[in-house]
């Protein structure tokens, strides 16, 4: 069974094509709109939208290929609603016209569920550490589709505080990558910034950090490497503490790391250290299916339409909690 998987829930069209007897990937691409919003600090929605009706066609030619597919599953939120209506309407459309079911995905499964595309995959249950630019959330995975909501951000997400502090310093966006590469030449222990909520529970915060940059920066000699060292260390002791207390909590001790974050280097030796201490693996996707994809899509939607789901009617849900 030959699964297109397509994803467009912000700045990233994603295609994908899973074969799940054979549980892999036959093919997938991405393009990336980060360069087109650089220059506006963010991303645009309705240039994000325009951009993925422009990519999609050809996108999906080219992973399709001559292959005959089964079915067809995208993201059907949470995300930006013009970008997911794009992907939502090619997919309806092109299923109709094949004659396969589609099937909606929550985006947010897509990740949790990535790193079971790789050779190493966790057995269930596990935990799941979710770090995107809109969410921060600690999961506990028991199978597919049962998920339990262990924590989450109680205002900015991981990846944000990335982007906004980057933004601060000058580096463009997304900026999670920029940063972390300023930080490995920055001396550390420089600047004393807070460690929001580390000390209780599996709930993170992260806006007050931004604000605490904001008042270093105003004092001219500040070391932008020193200080991006330091908000770096911050970010990935507060996420590890919180995996350790979540581990020690429910005696799970297999930890999957998902989303755009997970990417981050000083992130995964820090995990892997950590883990080593405490007795848990830790599991992450393969690099290029850490930040938004379209296999991870289809994997997801796979499940969905083998156990014959699927969404006859067309909706998108910007909002959307993955655990109800
Ligand atoms: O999962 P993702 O691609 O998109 C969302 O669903 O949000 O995550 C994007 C986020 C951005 O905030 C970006 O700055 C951050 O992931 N990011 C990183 C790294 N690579 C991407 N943050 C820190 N270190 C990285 N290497
Ligand atoms: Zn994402």
């Amino acid at each position: 069974m030959l699964i297109l998987g397509i994803e467009t829930s912000c700045d990233d069209t994603g295609i994908a094509l899973y074969d799940r007897a054979a549980g892999k990937l036959v093919a997938h691409a991405v393009h990336t709109q980060a360069a087109m919003h650089e220059a506006y600090g963010g991303v645009v929605p309705e240039l994000a939208s325009r951009d993925h009706v422009r990519r999609l066609v050809p996108l999906a030619r080219r992973v399709i290929g001559d292959h005959r597919i089964d079915g067809i599953g995208y993201t059907e939120g949470p995300g930006l609603a013009g970008a997911l209506l794009v992907g939502a309407s090619f997919a309806h459309a092109l299923a109709f016209s094949l004659g396969v079911p589609a099937v909606g995905v929550h985006h947010l499964e897509g990740h949790l569920l990535s790193p079971l595309l790789s050779a190493r995959r966790p057995d269930f249950p596990f935990l799941a550490l979710l770090v995107s630019g809109g969410h921060t959330q600690l999961m506990r995975v028991d199978a597919v589709g049962r998920y339990e909501l262990l924590g989450d951000t109680q205002d900015d997400a991981a990846g944000e505080a990335f982007d906004k502090t980057a933004q601060l310093l000058g580096l463009g966006y997304p900026g999670g990558p920029a940063l972390s590469e300023l930080a490995v030449r920055g001396a550390p222990g420089k600047y004393r910034l807070p460690r929001p909520m580390i000390a209780t529970g599996l709930d993170f915060s992260f806006s007050g950090l931004k604000t605490a940059v904001l008042s270093v920066l105003k004092n001219e000699k500040t070391n932008p490497a020193d200080l991006a060292r330091a908000f770096l260390d911050v970010i990935v002791e507060v996420l590890v503490a919180k995996c350790a207390r979540a581990v020690e909590m429910t005696g799970i001790t297999r930890l999957v790391v998902a989303g755009g974050v997970g990417a981050n280097r000083q992130l995964r030796a820090a995990l892997d250290a950590e883990g080593a201490r405490r007795g848990f693996d830790v599991y992450y996707p393969e690099p290029e299916l850490c930040t938004d994809n379209g296999a991870m899509i289809a994997f997801a939607a796979a499940f969905r339409i083998e156990s014959g789901v699927r969404s006859h009617a067309f909706s998108v849900k910007p909002r959307w909690d993955l655990q109800h």
